[in-house]
């Protein structure tokens, strides 16, 4: 390299820093200094970097706090909305029970097992079935991008206000919603070969008259040891669910065997 491309390099690289630090000072709000309190540094800069590559322009309302992360509210450069989902690094909680997910997925077997290693493997690994999913053209949060324990994604609802999830939804056709979320497993299984593991209806919401998967991060490929009981149990919930809706549901067996046809 040349002198002069040296110095232009090194020219570069502090204007960069000297932008970060920019925006740092210009974007800080009162959600800027929630992130602050809640979040360690590491987690701080890789949102400054999604705010210096342009990914996020603007990050602002918690949408969302619960104990293993928050989900915020955000816009991209062209003012469309994000849903920027943080784990916290820190829960040993949320260690022991992500475990079991991670363990038996051939996508992660060389993650060490300290739990910032887990946390950001876990994020990864929302990322990857986001994008399976949505590869096979099934509804979920449009994938944007992900580093260490902070994953981008479409944002389902509007104005900052997140779609109902299935709970709370007013439906006019239980039954064809049962449906719906039915082929909704089965093309998870058959297309993107991935078991949800955590269907409820607390993870699926209803956005311009459609069904969204989402919060997919312990959704398991189909090797893994545990699938068939997994996807037991999503049938369970969604038998359990629409059954207090008096839809006259297909029992349990029959639809393991529908939407496993073909692939056991
Ligand atoms: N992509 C999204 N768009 C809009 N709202 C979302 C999105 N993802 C999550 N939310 C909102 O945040 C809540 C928690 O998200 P979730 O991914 O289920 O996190 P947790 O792992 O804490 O359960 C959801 O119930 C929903 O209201
Ligand atoms: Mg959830």
């Amino acid at each position: 390299m040349s002198f002069r491309k040296k110095v232009d390099k090194k020219l570069r690289q502090k204007e960069k820093k000297y932008e970060t630090k920019q925006l740092m000072k210009e974007k800080r709000s009162d959600e800027y200094k929630v992130l602050e309190e809640v979040f360690d540094r590491s987690t701080l800069m890789t949102v400054y970097e999604f705010l210096n590559k342009g990914t996020i322009d603007e990050i602002s309302g918690v949408v969302k706090a619960g104990k293993e992360g928050r989900i915020y509210w955000g816009r991209d450069s062209d003012g469309g909305e994000l849903a920027i989902k943080i784990y916290l690094t820190v829960s040993a909680e949320f260690k022991k029970g992500m475990l079991p997910y991670i363990e038996g997925d051939q996508r992660f077997v060389h993650v060490r097992r300290d739990t910032r290693s887990l946390v950001y493997a876990w994020a990864q690994k929302e990322f990857k079935n986001l994008k399976r999913a949505h590869q096979v053209g099934i509804r979920v949060p449009r994938p944007i991008d992900v580093k260490k324990n902070v994953l981008i994604m479409e944002f389902i609802g509007e104005n900052g206000v997140s779609a109902p999830v299935l709970k709370e939804a007013s439906l006019q056709s239980p039954d064809k919603v049962y449906q719906q979320l039915l082929a909704c497993i089965k093309k998870l299984y058959q297309k993107a070969e991935l078991v949800h593991a955590d269907l409820s209806e607390y993870n699926t919401m209803i956005w311009d008259g459609e069904l969204v998967l989402f919060d997919i991060s312990q959704a398991v490929p189909l090797e893994h040891p545990m699938a068939s009981k997994f996807l037991r149990r999503d049938l369970e919930n969604l038998h359990r669910y629409f059954k207090k809706l008096n839809v006259d549901v297909l029992p349990i067996e029959e639809t393991y065997r529908s939407v496993t046809r073909g692939k056991r």
